[in-house]
C-alpha cells in the first residue's frame, strides 16, 4: 500500500529535500508551510517527476488554534496518514543582554510550541486510526548549547525531551516517535552557514532521515558520520573548545 507523509515546513531546505526523497520512494505527500508559491512549485515538480499525489496547505505553526484544523483537513484528504514530520523551524543569533527577548520568543514559539501543536494534531489522528509515526526535527544543539544561539539550543533540547517523553507515553499504541538531530546543513536558515564544521548537503541529510524513518529509529543523527561520534563527546567538551568551534 502507498505510504502517506505530511511534512510541515516543506517549502525549502531540509523539508523540501525530504519531500523529494520521499517522492522517489513512492510516498504520496502533504506539504505545509507559509510560502505558498514555493510549496506549489515543489508540488508541481514532484507530481511531474515522480507521478505521486501531492496535496498542499498553508500553515503558520505559530497560529495557535488554527494549526490542528489545518492538519486535520489535509489528513482527511488522504485515506490514511502514515508519517507526520514536524520540520518547521527558525534559527536566530543574539547576544544575551541586548534586550531582544522578542527574538528568543519567536524562536521558541516556532521551534517548540509550533512543533508541539503539529505533533499533538498528528497524535490525535494516529490514535483515531490506531497507528502512525511522528517525526520531529531537532538539532545537534539539543545535545549542547551553541554560544550565541541560546534560545535555539533551548528550543531544540526541549523538543528532544518532549518527544522522548511522548515515545514512552505512547508505547503500546502502535505510534512510533522519532527525533532527528541534524548537524549543520547547507540551507538558507541563517546567513553564514558555510562557516560551520561538517556542513552537509540537504539531499544527503534527507536520504539518511528517510532511511531512519523506514527503520522506525528512535533517534536519527544526520549526517551519521561524523556527528554520531562527536555528539557523545560534545556533552563533555570544555566550554573553551565549544566556543572555538562554534
Ligand atoms: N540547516 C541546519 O543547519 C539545521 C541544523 C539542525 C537542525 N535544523 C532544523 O531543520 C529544520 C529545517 O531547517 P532548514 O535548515 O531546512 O531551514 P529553512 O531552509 O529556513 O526551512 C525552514 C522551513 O520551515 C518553515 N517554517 C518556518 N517557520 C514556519 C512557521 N511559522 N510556520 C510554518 N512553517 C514554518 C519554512 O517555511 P515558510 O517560511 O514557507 O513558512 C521552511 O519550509 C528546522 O527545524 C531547523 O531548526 C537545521
Amino acid at each position: 500500500m502507498v505510504q502517506t507523509a505530511l511534512i510541515v515546513g516543506a517549502s525549502r531546505g531540509i523539508g523540501a529535500s525530504l519531500a523529494r526523497e520521499l517522492a522517489t520512494r513512492g510516498y504520496q505527500l502533504g506539504l505545509l508551510a507559509r510560502n505558498q508559491e514555493q510549496l506549489h512549485a515543489l508540488a508541481a515538480e514532484l507530481r511531474q517527476q515522480f507521478g505521486v499525489r501531492v496535496e498542499t496547505a498553508a500553515l503558520d505553526v505559530c497560529a495557535g488554534d488554527t494549526v490542528a484544523p489545518v492538519l486535520e483537513n489535509i489528513m482527511q484528504r488522504f485515506e490514511r496518514t502514515d508519517v507526520v514530520i514536524a520540520n518547521a523551524g527558525v534559527l536566530g543569533w543574539r547576544r544575551a543582554g541586548d534586550g531582544n527577548v522578542a527574538e528568543d520568543r519567536r524562536i521558541i514559539e516556532t521551534n517548540l510550541m509550533g512543533a508541539i501543536a503539529v505533533i499533538d494534531a498528528a497524535v490525535a489522528q494516529f490514535k483515531r486510526q490506531k497507528g502512525g509515526h511522528v517525526v520531529g526535527i531537532s538539532s545537534i544543539a539539543a545535545y549542547r548549547g551553541i554560544p550565541g544561539s541560546a534560545a535555539y539550543s533551548a528550543s531544540k533540547a526541549a523538543l528532544t525531551n518532549y518527544l522522548d517523553a511522548l515515545r514512552m507515553e505512547l508505547s503500546g499504541k502502535n505510534i512510533t516517535v522519532t527525533v532527528v538531530h541534524p548537524g549543520f546543513v547547507k540551507t538558507d536558515i541563517a546567513p553564514g552557514m558555510e562557516k560551520y564544521p561538517f556542513l552537509a548537503e540537504p539531499a544527503k541529510v534527507a536520504r539518511e532521515i528517510a532511511d531512519g524513518i523506514a527503520r522506525k529509529k528512535n533517534n536519527i543523527i544526520v549526517p551519521r558520520f561524523p556527528w554520531s561520534l562527536i555528539l557523545p563527546a560534545m556533552r563533555m567538551m570544555p566550554d573553551s573548545i565549544m566556543k572555538k568551534i562554534f
